[in-house]
């Protein structure tokens, strides 16, 4: 390795570098929840006391929240910000708390990307039927965060007209199950998922007005069958588990628990060939590399070929702003 002195690195390289730096400000504010013990307004003593950790720490990081505006300091008192007031402490309005959680537990899988590169897939990795509530909960408040302001767009996007009955796999906390029922009041959905995330999907439906409509039922999709009788099988956020191979599997049950004319709607991120656009998704794929053994961010033409092989037909794409976007097979 050079040791005489060289040009400084340029800025590109710089911020990308210390990029972590503000993100693991706040997320270690968040898990020791600082912004609930500020409250109306408290000294790095009070929030020390009631967080049960270092003065000398929790000073410094109080300092450092202030210089990223999550908190305001007046003398040696700390105020939550008017973001952190509105998402970051109990009891606010937009509580965001436990869905950060999850941006947390995976900073952990991703501090051993290194590892997982050269391994091609994470050394100790539970899988989803049996990883715990600390993991469990937080994961499924994130993705319920996130399908709650997509899916009345999605709901859109389909033509949902005469469609009766929906299977929605791996549907996580049903938001999307729940927008398609309010969309059109025919409609009954089945979320599939995990016996240990279907209480949690009981519980996000039944605060719902549409909870009547939207059951739940409990099995392993790489497992177990689908049943029959479906106008729409839903995949949102759920082939990228997965290898090629489960994938083409799950879209060959999917034809067969459809019926004719009915439609399977894959909502994800759809990469270029290249597979790096759009640089989310290629950030994406890092994530499924350090957080499931097969997964990985999957291009148009994957999708494509796969919907092809499983028997669908009259294929059709539709960009949605933001990170994700639907491919769309009839069973004719
Ligand atoms: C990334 S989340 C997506 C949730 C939801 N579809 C959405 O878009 O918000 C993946 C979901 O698949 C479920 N899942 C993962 N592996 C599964 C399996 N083998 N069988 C059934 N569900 C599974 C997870 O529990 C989780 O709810």
């Amino acid at each position: 390795m050079k040791t005489t002195a060289q040009k400084p690195m340029p800025d590109e390289i710089n911020s990308i570098l210390r990029g972590y730096q503000p993100a693991r400000t706040l997320l270690t504010a968040v898990e020791l929840d600082v912004f609930s013990a500020i409250g109306r307004g408290a000294t790095a003593q009070d929030v020390a006391k009631k967080i049960k950790s270092s003065p000398r720490g929790t000073e410094i990081l109080l300092n450092a929240l202030a210089a990223l505006g999550f908190v305001n300091k007046t003398g040696e008192v700390f105020r939550n910000s008017g973001i952190a007031d509105e998402f970051l402490r109990e009891g606010a309005k937009n509580d965001s708390r436990l869905p950060i959680l999850h941006t947390a537990n995976q900073w952990r899988r991703w501090s051993e990307m290194t590892d997982c590169v050269r391994r091609g897939k994470p050394a100790d990795l539970k899988p989803m039927k049996s990883r715990g509530a600390g993991w469990r909960n937080p994961f499924i408040a994130a993705m319920h965060r996130n399908a709650a302001s997509r899916a009345p767009r999605l709901a859109a996007a389909l033509d949902l007209r005469g469609v009766r009955s929906v299977l929605d796999v791996g549907g996580g906390s049903g938001a999307f199950s729940v927008a398609f029922a309010r969309a059109n009041p025919a409609i009954r959905a089945t979320v599939f998922d995990l016996p240990n995330v279907t209480p949690l999907t009981r519980e996000y439906v039944g605060q719902s007005d549409v909870a009547k409509r939207v059951r739940t039922r409990d099995g392993d999709y790489l497992k177990d069958d689908f049943g029959e009788g479906y106008d729409l099988v839903l995949f949102s956020a759920v082939l990228h588990i997965n290898s090629p191979a489960e994938n083409k599997r799950l879209l060959k049950k999917a034809f067969r628990a459809l019926n004719s004319g009915g439609r399977v709607v894959i909502h994800d991120s759809v990469m270029d060939r290249s597979k790096t656009k759009p640089a989310s998704g290629a950030l994406f794929a890092l994530n499924m590399l350090v957080s499931t053994h097969k997964g990985n961010s999957y291009s148009g033409a994957e999708y494509g070929r796969w919907l092809k092989d499983a028997g669908f037909s009259g294929l059709q794409t539709i960009p949605l702003p933001g990170p994700s976007g639907l491919m769309i097979g009839r069973k004719s």
